[in-house]
């Protein structure tokens, strides 16, 4: 089986690439672990001076794996998915994204973290976790509201409805539109002119730019206490059952 996290560091620029394409690199719990350590290794590593994020296939990410939502639903301080929005926090090289295709929940919601977010003009983005009978996660509950006013956090995350990435850019979730055929390249191009930068005042500058995280990190451990109490229900267990034994159709449809 191939590696469903690709980890490259040249010239700079350490590459996390998703790659379970046949189910849209939906992530599993052994793939947030996989994310946890390419960023700690992006951080170590003194070369390195941006992270770039892509994922292989049709989609950038869709989301959770919806079999571990049902298998593992318990969210302890210690889950992968914590050490890994906690990575992301704490990353002091810039980070890119590179998101095409239909992104959903977590492949959203991490985009708050990136600095720098290139988006293929098809891309579609959604966060249906009010209909999952979910909550917002990885620190969106507070980031969205920040980025783009409270009232429209709100009309994403309770209505739940999909953006299309022209609309993504004009709320500033995504910095820049692209062919689809350019994306990675365009994205890999904004990578090389960050190793360009001088790599003191580039961390410190995104350090500046992020704030404080202890507000941050405080929200997360309240996001997954609901989150993970959510995924105990039996309104929440029964949706996903439908829609896994359905095989295409979103429980919020
Ligand atoms: N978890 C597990 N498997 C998933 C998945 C997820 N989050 N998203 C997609 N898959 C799987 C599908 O079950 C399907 O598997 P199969 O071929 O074995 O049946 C495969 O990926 C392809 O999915 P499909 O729905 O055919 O692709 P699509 O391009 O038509 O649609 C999505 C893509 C992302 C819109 C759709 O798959 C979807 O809505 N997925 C669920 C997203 C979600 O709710 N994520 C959790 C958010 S909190």
């Amino acid at each position: 089986m191939s590696e469903q996290v690709v980890v490259t560091r040249e010239a700079g620029v350490c590459e996390v690439r998703l790659n379970r394409p046949d189910k849209r690199n939906a992530i599993t719990v052994a793939m947030y672990q996989a994310l946890g350590e390419a960023l700690q290794g992006a951080q170590t590593d003194g070369t390195v001076r941006a992270v770039l994020l892509s994922g292989e296939g049709a989609s950038f990410c869709a989301g959770n794996d919806l079999h571990d939502f049902l298998n593992a639903p318990a969210i302890g301080a210690d889950h992968p998915v914590l050490t890994f929005l906690s990575r992301l926090v704490s990353c002091e090289k810039p980070l890119i994204a590179a998101v095409h295709g239909q992104t959903v929940g977590i492949g959203v919601t991490m985009l708050l973290h990136c600095d720098l977010v290139l988006a293929a003009r098809g891309a579609q983005l959604s966060m249906p976790f009010v209909a999952l009978r979910l909550v917002p996660e990885a620190r969106s509950s507070l980031l969205l509201p920040r980025l783009i006013g409270q009232q429209r956090a709100a009309q994403l995350l309770l209505l739940g409805r999909p953006l299309d990435a022209a609309a993504a850019q004009t709320l500033g979730l995504v910095t820049e539109l692209v062919e689809e055929n350019e994306l990675l390249q365009s994205a890999r191009e904004r990578a090389r002119e960050l190793t360009q930068q001088p790599l003191g005042a580039l961390s410190a500058t995104r350090r500046l730019l992020r704030g404080d995280p202890a507000p941050l990190q405080a929200r997360i451990l309240e996001e997954a206490r609901i989150f993970s109490a959510q995924l105990q229900s039996e309104e929440f267990r029964a949706g996903i059952r439908a829609f896994l034994a359905r095989g295409r159709q979103h429980p919020s449809a």
